[in-house]
C-alpha cells in the first residue's frame, strides 16, 4: 500500500500532532508525518516539527496578508509534500473554500467535546470545558470530524467519551479529555488508513 502522507496544520501546543508523530515513528500508524504548517512562528508545534526532523513552515496572515495568496501557499506546500490527509491539530484559523475544495473530504479535525454539543464559532480551548461544566453534563469527550465550511460542522468520524467528575474544574476536565483525544486521533487515523472508516469521495 502506498504511504499516506500526513500534513499538519497547528497553531499552538501541538500535543495531538505529537501523539500522531509518535505513533507513526513507532509503527502503530502506517503513515508518514510529511509536513507541519503553523500560522504562529513561535508555536510549540513548529518546535516539535524541528525536533522530529519534519519540515515546518510558518504561513499565516502575517507572512501572507492576502488570504488568497496564503491559501495558494498552503496548498502549494501540502502538494509539494504529496499530502493525502490534512490533520488539523489545534489550528485556530478557519479553512477557506479553496483549501477545502483542493483537499475535499480529506481534512480532519479534533474537537474536545461530544459534537454537536459544545461546538461552533468561539467554542475552543477552556471555553468548551467551562461550558460543559456550566451545563451540568455528566459526560463529555472528543470528536473527530471532517472539516467543511461550518465551524465544527463536518461529518463525524469517531467519538470517545470521558466522565465529568463532581469536583472537576475546566482545567481538570481538559487534562482528562486531552488524553482521550491523543488516543482517539491515532485510533481513528489507523481505521481510516486500514479502510475500517471510509472517507467520502475526494472529488
Ligand atoms: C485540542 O483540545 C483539540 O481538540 C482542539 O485544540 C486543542 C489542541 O491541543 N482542536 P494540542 O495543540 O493538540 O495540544
Amino acid at each position: 500500500m502506498a504511504t499516506i502522507n500526513l500534513g499538519f496544520l497547528a497553531s499552538g501546543r501541538g500535543s495531538n500532532m505529537q501523539a500522531i508523530i509518535d505513533a507513526c515513528r513507532d509503527g502503530r500508524l502506517n503513515a508518514n508525518p510529511a509536513v507541519v504548517i503553523s500560522n504562529n512562528a513561535s508555536s510549540v508545534a513548529l518546535e516539535r516539527a524541528r525536533n522530529a526532523d519534519i519540515p515546518g513552515y510558518h504561513l499565516g496572515l502575517i507572512t501572507h496578508p492576502d488570504p488568497d495568496t496564503l491559501d495558494f501557499m498552503i496548498i502549494e506546500i501540502l502538494q509539494r509534500y504529496e499530502v493525502n490527509l490534512v490533520i488539523l491539530a489545534g489550528y485556530m484559523q478557519k479553512i477557506r473554500p479553496k483549501v477545502l475544495n483542493t483537499f475535499k473530504n480529506r481534512i480532519i479535525n479534533i474537537h474536545p467535546s461530544l459534537l454537536p454539543k459544545f461546538g461552533g464559532r468561539g467554542m475552543y480551548g477552556m471555553k468548551v470545558h467551562a461550558a460543559v461544566l456550566a451545563a451540568g453534563e455528566k459526560e463529555t469527550g472528543a470528536t473527530i470530524h471532517l472539516v467543511n465550511n461550518e465551524y465544527d460542522g463536518g461529518l463525524i468520524l469517531a467519538q470517545c467519551k470521558a466522565p465529568v467528575e463532581q469536583n472537576d474544574t475546566p482545567e481538570s476536565l481538559a487534562a482528562r479529555v486531552i488524553n482521550v483525544e491523543h488516543r482517539l486521533y491515532v485510533e481513528t487515523l489507523q481505521k481510516i488508513i486500514n479502510g475500517e472508516i471510509k472517507l467520502p469521495a475526494a472529488r
